[in-house]
């Protein structure tokens, strides 16, 4: 019931804004823009603190925002988490396969996901060894 409520609230929130949010895909002006994570166009505000990042550190050698330590004491800020607590690692699907490995599981855990989850997400948990057991809701 409370995912129903945020899922509605959520596309609510969607239609009102959508002007601005398709203003953020300057894309969407000459093309059907249909999103897919592992290559996009980017939206303006990130094209933007891109280019505002490659301007300053070309003109003084350092940039206003805080990328020093990968960025992490921003990231760590952003997610309410202490910097140390932040680790950067290649992509998503490296990620999920630390945190599959590394995290202890009591007797019997499930993981539950959906055949409409990205496969490299999924796949760590099927390994026999770590002893979860799988739930797929279809
Ligand atoms: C929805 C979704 N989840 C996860 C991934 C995996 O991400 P990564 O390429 O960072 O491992 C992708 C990659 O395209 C994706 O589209």
């Amino acid at each position: 019931m409370l995912l129903i409520w945020i899922a509605k609230l959520w596309v609510s929130f969607v239609m009102e804004n959508i002007e601005k949010i398709r203003e953020q895909f300057p894309i969407t002006r000459n093309r059907v823009f249909m999103n897919h994570a592992a290559q996009s166009p980017l939206p303006k505000v990130v094209a933007d603190a891109v280019c505002k990042c490659i301007d300053e550190f070309s003109n003084f050698g350092h940039t206003s925002i805080e990328w020093h330590n990968g960025g992490k004491p921003f990231f760590a800020k952003l997610i309410g988490a202490k910097t140390e607590e932040i680790a950067l690692v290649e992509n998503t699907s490296i990620g999920m396969n630390i945190a599959a490995n590394v995290l202890r599981y009591p007797q019997g855990a499930k993981i539950v996901t959906t055949d409409l989850e990205y496969p490299s997400v999924v796949y760590p948990w099927l390994r026999k060894r770590l002893g979860v057991e799988v739930l797929l809701i279809v």
